[in-house]
């Protein structure tokens, strides 16, 4: 008798969940994994997309973000992006030339002379392209997020090339940027985001090349006891996607869920330009680093030392598109 009830009753919740199905379809999962600290412009535009993701999309997307390389180091996440555990990521465009070598271009040393030159390029026809650019590999830009210009930190303080030969600076996995800090005769090392506190602390190494808002949220200006304005180059980045995972999602999802991609890479963007300013103001008000500003004459060295590298990837790269990228500087 009871068990006859019990499977009336089973009966009854077995139907009941398949018409409501839908309703009780599990949620898809966007694990997004990336290496800064939240309140940088990657951290912030990560966590802009997962709410309005989940305000928009509640009960179908929830989206689960890793700062921190918390959960992968960006020379493995696209690897395992490929395997189904990651979704969105946002590496830095240096770390992509396994996959495209045209992205060399985002490393020339003094291509690009502000923000604004990166913008106008990144969305131009040629710099849309590139977006898709390593999608034989399986993998999808979605679109660029900003950072900011790159500058040098060291032990001593850099104010012509001459004073940086012979150091050790880290560098992001990248032949380009390897080149760079060879021409200044100094020892560049690949190695992780997470690992360059302690690679400078322990003095294993002496510089290294950052936006504002990475030497302020790793707190690399406390172990930097000088910071030269460079603005030798730019640290943006690629925010992407598996190609199986985007297409397989429904059409009216993609299509919200890229919404939330694309507002929350402009409130990113602007977060960057902020950055900027204000992580920059944070460390002189420190008074852990000291940051030098290059005179005219300073500056010009650095970039007749540097810019010589672009020959070496102008067959990598195209000689057309490093004159599109340059001329984004004039408009
Ligand atoms: C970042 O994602 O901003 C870190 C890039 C790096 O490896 O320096």
């Amino acid at each position: 008798m009871f068990k006859k009830v019990g499977k009336l009753l089973l009966g009854a919740a077995v139907s009941s969940m398949l018409i409501t199905g839908i309703a009780c379809a599990s949620p898809i999962v966007i694990k997004f994994s990336h290496v800064v600290a939240e309140d940088t412009p990657k951290g912030m535009m990560a966590n802009k997309f997962k709410e309005l993701v989940e305000q928009r999309l509640a009960g179908k997307v929830e989206v689960e973000v890793f700062p921190n390389s918390q959960l992968f180091s960006d020379d493995k996440v696209l690897e395992v992006m490929l395997l189904g555990d990651v979704q969105i990521a946002a590496p830095s465009l240096s770390k992509f030339e396994r996959y495209s070598k045209k992205l060399q271009i985002y490393d020339l040393p003094f291509l690009f002379k502000d923000m604004a030159a990166v913008d106008r390029f990144q969305s131009s026809p040629a710099g849309q392209q590139l977006l898709s650019s390593i999608s034989d590999s399986g993998i999808l830009g979605l679109g660029y997020l900003h950072n900011g210009m790159k500058q040098f930190s060291a032990s001593k303080p850099l104010k012509v090339p001459a004073d940086a030969a012979g150091l050790k600076f880290r560098i992001m996995s990248s032949d380009v940027l390897a080149e760079q800090i060879e021409a200044l005769h100094a020892t560049p090392l690949k190695k992780p985001f997470s690992e360059v506190f302690t690679l400078l602390q322990t003095k294993a190494i002496d510089g290294c090349e950052n936006p504002y808002s990475n030497i302020f949220t790793q707190k690399f200006f406390e172990v930097q006891p000088y910071i030269t304005e460079s603005n030798h180059g730019v640290l943006d980045y690629m925010v992407i996607t598996s190609t199986e995972f985007w297409n397989g999602l429904p059409d009216d999802i993609r299509a919200e869920v890229k919404k939330a991609l694309d507002e929350s890479i402009a409130y990113g963007n602007k977060i960057s330009e902020e950055k900027a300013v204000e992580d920059k103001e944070s460390i002189i008000a420190s008074k852990r680093s000291e940051i030098i500003t290059l005179t005219d004459e300073e500056r010009a060295q650095w970039v007749e030392v540097m810019k010589p590298v672009w020959k070496k990837f102008e067959n990598n790269i195209g000689k057309e598109l490093i004159d599109e990228a340059y001329n984004a500087n004039q408009m």
